[in-house]
C-alpha cells in the first residue's frame, strides 16, 4: 500500500528536473551512502520553499552530491546567493563539476570545510538556512544558524525524525538518534521561532524565526 502511494504521489507531482534526474543517477552509481541525496520529492519542496521565501543569501550544511544545492539554486532570486558546506573533501571531485555546470554557479559557493568552524568567520547572515550534516551535531548547526540568520527568516532541517528512531527506545544510546532528539527538544522550546515537523521522507522540520 506504501510502495503504491508512493507512486501516486510521484506521478502527481511535477518532474524532475532532467538535471537533477542525471545528478541523481551518477550519485547512485558512483557514490557510496546515495540514500544521502535529498531525491525528487524533497529537492522540488526544497525549491518551492526558496522560491516562496526568496532568501538573498542562502547557507547550506552538508552538500554531498549537491542535489539539494542545485534544487534550492535553481528557485534563487537573481541576486540571491548559496554557500554551501562540505566537510569531506573527497567529495569535491564528484560534487564541484555539477555545481560549476550549473546555471546560477557564479552565485554558488561551494566550500570544503566545517560549517561550524567556517561560517562564523563569514560576517555574513542567511535569510535561509538548510541543515543536513552530521546529525550528532544539528545542536550545534542550529546555535550557529540561529546566530546568523536575518530576522524572520528560515531554517529547514533534515532527517527530524530519523527512519521513526526518535521514538523508539531500541536507540536510546545511539548518537545520532539523540542528536537528533536534543535538536528537536530545543526546537520545540525555542520561544523565539515557530516550527513544524513534515513527515516527509525521514522528516524535515521548518523554523521560522519570529520578528
Ligand atoms: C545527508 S548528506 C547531505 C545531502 C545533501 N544536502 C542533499 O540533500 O542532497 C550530509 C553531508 O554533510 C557533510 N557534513 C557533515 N558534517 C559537516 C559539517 N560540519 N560541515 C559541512 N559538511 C558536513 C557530510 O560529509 C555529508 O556529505
Amino acid at each position: 500500500m506504501e510502495e503504491a502511494l508512493d507512486e501516486y504521489i510521484e506521478a502527481h507531482c511535477s518532474p524532475e528536473d532532467p538535471v537533477l534526474y542525471r545528478l541523481y543517477r551518477a550519485t547512485n552509481t558512483q557514490l557510496t551512502r546515495p540514500r544521502m541525496a535529498s531525491g525528487h520529492m524533497q529537492g522540488l519542496l526544497l525549491r518551492m520553499l526558496v522560491g516562496m521565501v526568496r532568501p538573498r543569501r542562502i547557507l547550506e550544511v552538508g552538500t554531498y552530491s549537491g542535489y539539494s544545492a542545485l534544487a534550492m539554486a535553481s528557485a534563487m532570486p537573481p541576486d540571491g546567493e548559496l554557500f554551501t558546506f562540505e566537510i569531506n573533501d573527497e567529495q569535491e571531485d564528484f560534487t564541484r563539476p555539477w555545481i560549476d555546470a550549473a546555471p546560477e554557479a557564479d552565485r554558488i559557493h561551494f566550500v570544503i570545510g566545517d560549517a561550524l568552524t567556517v561560517v562564523p568567520t563569514l560576517g555574513l547572515r542567511f535569510d535561509f538556512v538548510f541543515l543536513d550534516g552530521d546529525k550528532r551535531h544539528y545542536v550545534d548547526y542550529y546555535e550557529m544558524a540561529r546566530r546568523h540568520l536575518t530576522p524572520g527568516g528560515y531554517i529547514v532541517a533534515d532527517n527530524t525524525l530519523w527512519d521513526g528512531h526518535v521514538v523508539d527506545p531500541a536507540y536510546d544510546a545511539d548518537p545520532q538518534t539523540l542528536g537528533i532528539r536534543r535538536f528537536n527538544d530545543r526546537v520545540a522550546a525555542d520561544r523565539e521561532v515557530e516550527c513544524v515537523i513534515l513527515p516527509l521522507r525521514d522528516g524535515l522540520t521548518l523554523i521560522h524565526h519570529l520578528t
